[in-house]
């Protein structure tokens, strides 16, 4: 079969009974000519050469196996530091099917395009077959993939992201369907060129989904999401795709669990745009009174979630992923103690700063700076460190990221790996919004939850003085995850309420909100556990809320203060309805549904003008 002869290949023979997944492989190790394959297997032994391979390159050093045991920290090429959205594409035959949030190519376009890239492109290197599960593995909610990829970063990353090994070929068996995900740094070996230590090619770098053929192609960046074929590519863009046509829903969600003083477990899932403190959310630790009282707060994931109209009535909903990958910069024990736990071992460190006894740091990470870093890019640091033009240099990227596995965090809930996954009686959206949108209020339904979802973003600029700063909407918070056109996906969202016995209930919050000179009007973190018991306490119907023009919404008493010095006043101005601002805001919603109309479901536009009747 194979038209190279790759001795990997046969050597995986014994273990590997997908016939057409090893003829797969042959022909992706023909057009890419590495030096030999390797199929993972998920092990110890797998995983320490992986991290050694990366050692050896010169990207990444041991930290102190003291105080990190079994932890590197990696420097990307400075060029290669985020996910790319100006180059990723969504390929589908039509280009209205992708709508007008995405960048589009014909897929015979693109396929040509990216075989091109792909011819040779391993050469002199080893390419990984990377099996893995995005979900427990044999749950009725999980899918399968394949990653092809000639990085070893990528592998010991995909071994902390994803249930990855040889479980996921036994599980896959002679023909079990799975998702194609080819990776390349885009960096070859001919003709004697020499290896650098973070090898990467962002002249050419492309990440493209063929939705119809549930295919991912990915070239020339070794970073995050654009590497990591797993977690955006295919856990949302394309089992957006999935999800709609088979009747469930990916979203860009953390799950947590609340349990109260009774013992009742409430689960609820959260929707935020990428800087809005997802991860400290969905690892709240309630203020201490509030402990006290006996409620507690369990994640079951950060960023992803998938979620299945079971046939109990209810949605149930898994983390595809098993591991955090996180923003390092802005994490300390203040801000979310649950993540810095996570951290304490087996971790891998990207682009932040290392300390003179083999630890790392990054901004915020601590109150004091450390006197002597090497910063993210290898040179000597210092708190004094400038830059040509005077200002201060960052010792981390701001994109810098820990990547942790999920069972060292402490609060895990106890069924996070449960195969049949979570019931999910709440869903947030938040947005960073410094006006108009009140601390928290609830949707009066699913068709005018769907639409406050839809209209969710966050302020570019901070508002001064009353001007309203510019809003990049971001539906869902899926703009740059949606896999197929935006108002399709309302759609979706719209017709997902007939499959769902009981449907969650929707809310939105705002951490965010700022007085006229600019300070923030809730203390956020811990604090925000006073809006997540409301929440949870309206899903019980215990506890009561008023009607508005907007939505449902606490009066003061409705909250649990206990502890917390926050007066009457304060929180009328926290839920402040502006009716001059809801104008505003209205008009604003104008450019996102002109942008999708042809797409746009009729009730997204009726929700609105009742909204404008009711003002
Ligand atoms: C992420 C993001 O990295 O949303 O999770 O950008
Ligand atoms: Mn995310």
């Amino acid at each position: 079969m194979s038209k190279h002869k790759y001795p990997g290949i046969d050597r995986a023979r014994s273990r590997v009974a997908h016939e057409e997944l090893l003829e797969w492989v042959a022909e992706v190790a023909a057009l890419t000519t590495p030096d030999d394959v390797h199929f993972a297997d998920g092990s110890e032994e797998e995983d320490r050469s992986m991290r050694e391979a990366i050692v050896a390159s010169g990207a990444g050093v041991w930290l102190n196996a003291e105080k990190r045991p079994n932890s590197l920290l990696v420097r990307s090429d400075p060029r290669d530091v985020a996910r790319v959205e100006q180059r990723t594409f969504i390929c589908s035959r039509r280009k209205d099917a992708a709508g007008p949030s995405n960048n589009w190519e014909a897929p015979d376009i693109m396929k040509q395009k990216m075989e091109d890239l792909y011819r040779g492109c391993m050469a002199g290197r080893t390419m990984y077959v990377i099996p893995f599960s995005m979900g427990p593995i044999g749950s009725p909610i999980s899918h399968y993939g394949i990653e092809i990829t000639d990085s070893p970063y990528v592998v010991a990353h995909m071994r902390i992201m994803t249930r990855m090994g040889q479980a996921v070929l036994d599980q896959l068996g002679k023909d079990g369907p799975y998702v194609k995900c080819i990776h390349s740094v885009g960096y070859p070996l001919t003709d004697g060129r020499e290896d650098v230590p973070w090898p990467c090619n962002p002249e050419n770098t492309y990440i493209s989904h063929f939705p119809a053929e549930r295919l991912i192609l990915s070239y020339g960046s070794g970073y995050g999401g654009n590497a990591l074929l797993g977690k955006k590519c295919f856990a949302l863009r394309i089992a957006s795709c999935m999800a709609r046509e088979e009747g469930w829903m990916a979203e860009h969600m953390l799950i947590l669990g609340v349990k109260s003083p009774s013992g009742r477990k409430t689960y609820v899932s959260a929707a935020f745009p990428s800087a809005c403190g997802k991860t400290n959310f969905a690892m709240l630790i309630p203020p201490k009174p509030l402990q006290e009282e006996g409620w507690e707060v369990t994640c079951v994931g950060d960023d992803i979630a998938w979620l299945k109209p079971g046939e109990d009535g209810y949605l149930h909903a898994i983390n595809p992923e098993s591991g955090f990958f996180g923003v390092a910069p802005g994490t300390s024990y203040d801000s979310n103690p649950m993540a810095m736990e996570s951290l304490r071992r087996d971790c891998i460190f990207t682009n932040v700063a290392l300390t003179d006894d083999g630890d790392v740091w990054w901004e915020q990470m601590t109150k004091e700076k450390p006197a002597h870093l090497i910063d993210w890019k290898g040179n000597d640091w210092t708190p004094e460190s400038r830059d040509a033009d005077g200002h201060p240099i960052l010792a981390s990227h701001p994109n810098a990221r820990f990547t942790a596995p999920a069972h060292h965090c402490p609060i895990m809930d106890p069924e996070w790996e449960n195969p049949e996954g979570v019931k999910i009686s709440a869903i947030i959206f938040g947005g960073r919004r410094a006006t108009t949108i009140p601390l928290v209020y609830q949707a009066f339904h699913w068709i005018h939850g769907t639409y406050i979802a839809a209209t969710i973003g966050s302020e570019k600029t901070a508002a001064a003085s009353g001007a309203v700063g510019q809003v990049r909407r971001d539906p869902m918070a899926m703009l740059p995850f949606c896999g197929y056109n935006m108002g399709d996906y309302f759609g979706h969202w719209l017709d997902m309420r007939r499959a769902i016995h009981y449907l969650p209930y929707i809310f939105a919050v705002n951490w965010f909100r700022k007085d006229a000179d600019g300070q923030f009007l809730w203390p956020g973190f811990r604090e925000n556990m006073r809006v997540l018991k409301w929440i949870v306490q309206r899903c019980h119907g215990s506890v009561s809320a008023r009607e508005t023009a907007i939505g449902w919404v606490p009066e003061y008493d409705d909250i649990d203060w206990s502890g917390l010095s926050y007066s009457r006043s304060q929180f009328d101005d926290v839920m402040r309805f502006d009716r001059e601002e809801w104008h505003r805001e209205l008009l604003m919603q104008d450019e996102l549904f002109m942008n999708l109309y042809s797409h746009l479901p009729k009730e997204m536009v009726f929700k609105r003008e009742l909204l404008i009747s009711r003002l």
